[in-house]
């Protein structure tokens, strides 16, 4: 939950690839009038290249360091929605990152909600394979204490995003209420 004594300067997306960050980050950014970070299009931007393409030459663990770095860096700025790479909240420093600056709110899909979501898309380095929905539920399922961990835990399999980024924008709104002021 969220704590009176933090700071919600941002307001941070987690969750699974294809639970819908960017777009509901979309409206979010709308409502509040906060500017909307896609960590992997930012990463894809600094690099000049696609993450599939990054996975695919340097290597998972220098995609990852690209994600905390970048995580660090948002951590100076305010008024930002930060939709985060699916797996940008694996590492506990990025976790504690971004809890010291933003409200965390995840995007809570099952796996045969993404899996519709993302079965005609190729742009996933980590669904590729013969077996995508079976990889889908490992992932999750092993990921799903770590996500669990947000502030806010928004299901959006019945939710479209317009509908759950008014909801996440009250939460987030009351949270920095409750917050002391700076
Ligand atoms: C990943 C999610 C992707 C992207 C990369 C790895 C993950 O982002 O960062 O392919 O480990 O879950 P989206 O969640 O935006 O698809």
């Amino acid at each position: 939950m969220a704590t009176p004594s933090r700071q919600y300067h941002n307001l941070a997306l987690t969750g699974f690839m294809g639970a819908g960050k960017t777009t509901v980050g979309y409206f979010l950014a709308e409502i509040l009038q906060f500017e909307l970070i896609d960590t992997d299009k930012v990463i894809e931007e600094q690099q000049g290249r696609r993450v599939s393409e990054i996975f695919a030459e340097q290597g998972e663990p220098a995609f990852r360091a690209m994600e905390s770095k970048l995580v660090v860096d948002l951590g100076h700025r305010r008024d930002l929605i930060i939709a985060t790479g699916g797996g940008l909240v694996l590492d506990p420093t990025n976790r504690a990152n971004l809890r010291d600056t933003s409200l965390v709110a995840c995007l809570w899909a099952s796996a045969e909600t993404i899996f519709e979501r993302v079965r005609h898309q190729t742009h996933r380095p980590l669904l590729r394979g013969p077996d995508p929905l079976g990889r889908i539920r490992h992932l999750l399922e092993s990921r799903s204490p770590i996500y669990r961990e947000a502030d806010l835990l928004v299901g959006v399999d019945f939710r479209n995003p317009p509908d759950t980024a008014r909801y996440i924008a009250e939460a987030f709104l009351n949270a920095r209420k409750a917050s002391p002021p700076g």
